[in-house]
């Protein structure tokens, strides 16, 4: 699907009609206390998305309906969201200039998570690898061109793109409306990384319960829990649901295992001319 000058995954909400879709989503009705996370496919939406809904909860436990969703994009229907009960956390792969308008006039808070790039090709090049919905891509270059280099078809913007105009909004965000968490920080220290996002959603969490939700949703039990607690029927027919592409490894530095040194080299050249005005600290291993 290709929408704004975008590659998209054919979800069917965006295979029907991409511009309506998209149309509704940014004119979705905002309520007081909504958290949409907003984040670049592969950069850890499952897991954020599940430590948010157990510190709504303040609880360290598992939701049994799954991320998907919630995802405004994929959702069968969208006024699924509508029967949502507050507080409200919904997921997107959208880029900033789409969320929802009221959301974002309203200061409502956002939750965004930025991963080394090249751990997010890799990863997005298994799941695009082994989901039969998005289609045959066996070759990691495709991948990789898609992600970062200049050509027409972009997922999702690009990676640049997309975490550029993140950066220039967070820049713009006086009222401290968006909060990032680095998917590195979050891996080696997910206490004290949780605790700043309770403390930005404003929840009151004990210390205990804290590191409760970091155990719970450690790699590990978290993917268990996906495969033994969670209730994946109810998706509509959007997600053939192979579960071994979303908790796949969930490590930093996989891209040793796939980038040659030569596609290395010019992706850090590339890095370096596309990021040369950003302050975005991507935590490179
Ligand atoms: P890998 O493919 O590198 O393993 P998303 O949810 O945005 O689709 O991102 C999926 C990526 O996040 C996968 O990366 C997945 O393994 C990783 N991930 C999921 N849960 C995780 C966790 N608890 N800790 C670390 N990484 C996790």
């Amino acid at each position: 699907v290709i929408f704004d000058g975008m590659v998209l995954p054919p979800f069917p909400p965006l295979v029907q009609d991409a511009k309506k879709r998209f149309e509704e989503i940014r004119n979705m009705e905002y309520r007081k206390d909504d958290i949409i996370l907003a984040i670049y496919p592969k950069s850890g939406t499952h897991w954020v998305w599940e430590i948010v809904s157990m510190l709504l909860k303040q609880k360290a436990e598992y939701s049994k309906i799954p991320k998907e969703l919630f995802f405004l994009e994929a959702m069968p229907d969208l006024s699924m969201v509508e029967s949502m009960e507050s507080p409200r956390a919904v997921n997107t792969h959208l880029p900033y200039r789409w969320l929802p308008k009221q959301h974002i006039e309203n200061g409502g808070k956002i939750v965004h998570v930025v991963r080394n790039p090249k751990d997010v090709c890799v990863s997005l090049y298994h799941h695009m690898k082994n989901s039969k919905e998005i289609g045959e891509i066996k070759d990691f270059k495709t991948v990789y061109g898609m992600m970062f280099l200049n050509q027409k078809e972009k997922l999702t913007d690009g990676w640049f793109k997309y975490e550029k105009d993140f950066e220039e909004a967070e820049k713009n965000d006086t009222r401290g409306a968006i909060f990032t968490v680095h998917y590195e920080s979050l891996k080696k220290n997910p206490i004290p990384e949780i605790s700043r996002l309770a403390n930005f959603l404003n929840i009151n969490v004990k210390t205990e319960e804290i590191a409760d939700i970091a155990d719970k949703c450690s790699f590990k039990k978290l993917k268990l829990a996906d495969e033994t607690i969670k209730d994946h029927s109810g998706h509509g027919d959007f997600v053939d649901r192979d579960k071994q592409f979303v908790y796949r490894k969930g490590e930093i530095g996989d891209w040793r295992n796939h980038f040659t040194v030569a596609m290395n080299e010019q992706f850090d050249a590339i890095y370096k001319e596309e990021m040369k005005d950003s302050d975005i600290q991507t935590q490179f291993e």
